[in-house]
């Protein structure tokens, strides 16, 4: 995805319920999840919604559901954009 002019790689299932991130929006370095509004930071991974708003410990299953997406490192070479897809997943 390309926010601001920046190239980013990420998972595209959403770690809620493994439904298609595809379609969500981009704003300010967050990705949308367009089923359940989950977000993410696209350079990380990390899940900033809901995690920073709700006490995890008080609800297991959530926390389950809030694991960061895989990044995938990216490189513009000759005005195409490389995505190197390692065997393990990386975030944040
Ligand atoms: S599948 Fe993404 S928020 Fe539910």
């Amino acid at each position: 995805m390309n926010d601001q002019g920046e190239f980013y790689a990420l998972q595209s299932l959403c770690g809620h319920q493994n439904l298609p991130l595809a379609g969500g929006k981009v704003w300010q370095g967050v990705i949308d999840c367009p089923w359940h509004h989950f977000q993410y930071d696209i350079r990380t991974g990390e899940n900033l919604y809901p995690k920073r708003i709700y006490l995890l410990n008080t609800l297991p299953k959530l926390g389950e559901q809030i694991s960061p997406l895989c990044i995938y490192p990216v490189r513009i070479v000759d005005e195409q954009v490389q995505v190197e897809v390692p065997q393990a997943c990386e975030s944040g």
